[in-house]
């Protein structure tokens, strides 16, 4: 019997695994600028925490969820997103951040949907996150917002666009769901029965459906920020304003509502035109009412998640990958016990110098572990043969231009190696 990873999954191999370890660390050195901090939470909750914060009537909760019944016959399901988790953990364990103006975390990892697989869409992928809790100043927006082009510049990416909407609040939510359900009644019978089902019990999801026919039949839709109430509105324009202040270019999507329930207000995207129909690489927007959904007083709140299997993709493809490093500096061979005891001290020594090195464990012949070496992409061999240790000598071979030097000491050895 072969396996292979389940569908909608794949293997990091090492260099995209060190590309994507490096990317996350570039970006997590610029969350720190912003004065995030790491939080790093379960990949399994309660399946109960998702269906409320997600929403029941969702795509994600009502197909996407990896839920099965544990041991102790609890429901429980795998992470589909992060932000649920990160204000469990805020609800039930950060009283000290409670106390702040805004509590900033990040967080890192994979996530988990039923979805059809696809260019860019996964069942598990990988997500950075980020969400600040407690302030409901548009200026938080923004500031979140300019974190995550400032964070994908950082990576050399330029030409992504901010799409950008306001879904309303308690107040003026109902009047968009009044607006789109007087639109879209007319022509329902038309549409895919997911969306037949959500303009009983969601209409504001039809927006997301992903059916072409259904998108072709949104293009005339009036615009839900007509409906938005004073405060939502004066809140959007705000926005808007401080985009331009802080010269960042965004379309306003009208038609933009994202897969998730727990959205007020601010929603946006940012997508790359380099991707195909999977296009965001990072959503997010304000969520005002999930903390007090969740248990806690009500707390205004922002973040976004960067998808990075799609950003990791725009970075291939223009070619912007991060250095990999997974080349060694120097290969060790010493063929007999006396020499490979003198090649381990001499690692020692190479490794405590921050030296990359490997040793020859085959044994065989020197030539073979000259060919071994050039397998590893070594820039040096350390030879020791029965000639040095006869004569307490340590030959280093220069890989790339084939000559080498026999020294005395590991110290002549090493100003060579350091150039
Ligand atoms: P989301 O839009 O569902 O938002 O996911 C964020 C990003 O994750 C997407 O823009 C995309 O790049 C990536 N992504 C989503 N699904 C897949 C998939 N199946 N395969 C590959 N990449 C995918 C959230 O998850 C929210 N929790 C974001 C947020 C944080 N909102 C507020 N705070």
């Amino acid at each position: 019997m072969k396996y292979t990873s389940p569908r909608g999954t794949r293997d990091l191999l090492p260099v995209e695994s060190a590309i994507f370890r490096k990317t996350i660390n570039k970006l997590l050195g610029i969350f720190n600028l912003f004065n995030y901090q790491e939080l790093t939470t379960p990949i399994f909750e309660s399946s109960g925490l998702f269906e409320r914060a997600v929403g029941e009537t969702t795509d994600i909760v009502e197909k996407e969820m990896y839920t099965f019944k544990d041991k102790g016959d609890r429901s429980i399901t795998l992470r589909p997103e992060g932000t649920a988790s990160i204000v469990r953990a805020y609800l039930e364990h950060l009283s000290e951040f409670q106390q702040q103006q805004v509590a900033k975390f990040t967080y890192v990892g994979p996530m988990f949907r039923y979805e059809r697989p696809q260019t860019g869409r996964y069942r598990q992928f990988y997500q950075l996150g980020v969400e600040a809790i407690g302030s409901i100043s548009p200026m938080l927006d923004v500031e979140t917002m300019i974190m995550g082009i400032h964070a994908l510049d950082s990576l050399g990416v330029k030409n992504a666009e901010i799409a950008i909407n306001s879904v309303g609040c308690d107040v003026c939510r109902p009047v968009i769901k009044e607006q789109l359900k007087e639109f879209v009644g007319s022509i329902v019978g038309d549409l895919c029965p997911d969306c037949q089902n959500r303009y009983e019990n969601n209409p504001l999801r039809i927006l997301d459906c992903k059916n072409p026919k259904c998108q072709t039949y949104f293009m005339g839709m009036p615009s839900m920020s007509k409906a938005l109430c004073k405060e939502c509105n004066d809140h959007f324009i705000c926005v808007l304003d401080q985009l331009d202040e802080n010269n960042i270019q965004y379309v306003v999507d009208p038609n933009l509502v994202r897969g998730l329930d727990y959205y007020t207000k601010t929603v946006f995207e940012i997508r790359s035109m380099l991707l195909g129909a999977q296009n965001a690489i990072c959503g997010g927007g304000r969520y005002d009412n999930l903390i007090a959904e969740l248990g806690g007083r009500k707390t205004p709140a922002f973040g976004f998640a960067i998808g990075l299997d799609r950003l990791v993709m725009v970075l291939n493809q223009l070619s912007l990958q991060p250095a990999t490093d997974l080349d060694i500096d120097v290969f060790c061979i010493g063929l007999e016990n006396e020499a490979q005891n003198k090649v381990f001290q001499i690692m020692n020594v190479l490794r405590k110098n921050n030296i990359k090195c490997e040793y020859y464990f085959k044994r065989n012949s020197i030539s073979d572990g000259i060919k071994q070496g050039l397998l590893f992409k070594a820039k040096f061999a350390i030879i020791l043969g029965e000639e040095e240790i006869e004569n307490k000598k340590i030959t280093l071979k220069d890989l790339t231009t084939k000559r080498q030097n026999s020294y005395d000491s590991i110290e002549e050895v090493l100003k060579v190696i350091k150039g």
